[in-house]
């Protein structure tokens, strides 16, 4: 079988690496991928925003299957060129993916199918929404309509903030979306779906500042584990019957059918779980610690959604493995920061097989491994729980550097002291 992966991430290299795991003998492309997936598929240099030559690719080369890893192809409606041509492509239609390139659109459809979410409006017009702004108490949360790669959010302390937020988001023929602040515990549930048919992942939880201590700017990500451990069956549960399945059915009555990975960003609030956001696809980097989790073959789940039998596809399990992943960032990311710095390590890191690494931002130079982007690399550890995890993957950040090398310190700390406690309180 022939199978095209889209995107060039820490995301796309778990996508990839479960893949071949799962059947050495497929015959794997990616556009563009990195350094690291040139190791196990043929790497197709296609910009993912060259939608129509994607598809002349994938017809030349007899493609069976494309999976669809970021969301700009997804917004560019790459999945229903792909289908008009009689091809198999997993993740969501155009129409289907606006639950996350369209964050107007999102909230209005939670508030119409009763989706638990923040409170919110919608203003095309800055005056009324500085006057909203001002009838509002802070800290609130201003969020620009439209793909802004996890910058069009700002969650604002003070009215002066917010108001700024507005007037640099509201430009041309823009909406701004105003909304409470949630407070709680946030987690990342992703689900496979088709149609009416919802499988969850289990839930992960992202690290999203630059520093520690959740100090410092949004990033697209430093760090994640999965599963955790703190938060509990019945919650997830409550998040099936309240969110996911009530999503995607509501998806299907509106004409909008969902196929691919529903993502639902979350906050478990005093009040319950609430919304934050919807994605259209896998999580970055929460599928680098959510695959390694699923024992079942990947491409069989692939499959059963693209053809629509995913209601009859029983065999979704996952192993009780924890996992975590700590990001490796340039210097600078996410602001600006240089490329092309040797990258050493890597094969020293990556002897023990409870270790596995995700390249996101690398290349080859010359047969040198160098930094190619913000997120370098993701180095996941696996263990039996949360700790082992932890401790494999830092023990395995401690042998690869790289000039201005960045990264996280804690990540799965708050988990793990959270877990203590509960076990003291117990
Ligand atoms: P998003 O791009 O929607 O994922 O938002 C980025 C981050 O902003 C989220 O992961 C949250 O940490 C935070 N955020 C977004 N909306 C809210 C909200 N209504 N209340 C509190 N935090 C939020
Ligand atoms: N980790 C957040 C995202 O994938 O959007």
């Amino acid at each position: 079988m022939r199978v095209l992966v889209l995107g060039g991430g820490g995301r796309e290299h778990a996508i990839c690496w479960k893949l071949k795991r799962d059947h050495p003998e497929l015959e794997l492309f990616c556009a563009p991928g990195n350094g690291g997936i040139g190791a196990i598929a043929t790497l197709v240099p296609v910009k993912l925003t060259e939608t129509q030559q994607l598809l002349e690719f994938a017809v030349k080369q007899k493609i069976d299957l494309t999976i669809v890893g970021p969301e700009l192809p997804l917004s560019l409606g790459i999945v229903d060129l792909f289908q008009a041509a009689g091809l198999k492509a997993f993740g969501p239609t155009r129409l289907a993916a606006e639950i996350e390139t369209s964050k107007a659109f999102a909230k209005d459809f939670m508030a119409r199918c009763g989706i638990p979410t923040a409170s919110y409006q919608v203003f095309t017009d800055a005056a009324e929404a500085i006057k909203y702004i001002e009838a509002s108490p802070t800290p609130i949360v201003v969020k620009a309509d439209g793909l802004a790669a996890g910058k069009g959010v700002v969650v604002c302390s003070s009215h002066q903030q917010a108001i700024a937020a507005v007037k640099a988001s509201l430009v041309g023929d823009t909406k701004v979306v105003i909304e409470e602040c949630l407070v709680g515990e946030e987690l990342s549930l992703m689900a496979f779906v088709d149609g009416e048919t919802v499988i969850p992942m289990p839930a992960a939880q992202d690290h999203k500042r630059a520093f520690d201590q959740d100090q410092g700017p949004n990033t697209g990500g430093m760090g994640a584990y999965a599963p955790i451990p703190h938060i509990s069956g019945s919650v997830l549960k409550q998040a099936l019957d309240t969110i996911l399945v009530p999503t995607a059915k509501a998806l299907v009555k509106e004409g909008r059918s969902f196929t691919g990975v529903l993502y639902a960003g979350l906050m478990l609030t005093e009040q319950g779980l609430k919304v934050i956001e919807f994605n259209a696809r896998f999580g970055d980097p929460e599928t680098q610690v959510v695959l390694p989790c699923l024992d079942s073959d990947l491409l069989s789940i692939i499959l059963a959604c693209v053809e629509h039998r995913l209601a009859s596809c029983t065999e979704v399990d996952w192993n009780h493995n924890s996992a975590l992943a700590v990001v490796l960032a340039s210097g600078g990311y996410p602001n600006e920061y240089e490329a092309g710095k040797p990258i050493s390590g890597v094969a020293e890191a990556s002897v023990s097989s409870s270790v596995q690494i995700f390249h996101a931002g690398t290349a080859y130079d010359r047969g040198q491994l160098v930094t190619a982007g913000g997120r370098v690399l993701a180095v996941v550890g696996l263990g039996s729980d949360l700790t082992l995890a932890q401790q494999r993957a830092y023990q395995a950040v401690s042998e690869i550097n790289f000039q201005n090398m960045h990264y996280r310190h804690d990540i799965g700390a708050r988990a793990l002291a959270k877990t203590v406690r509960n076990h003291i309180s117990n």
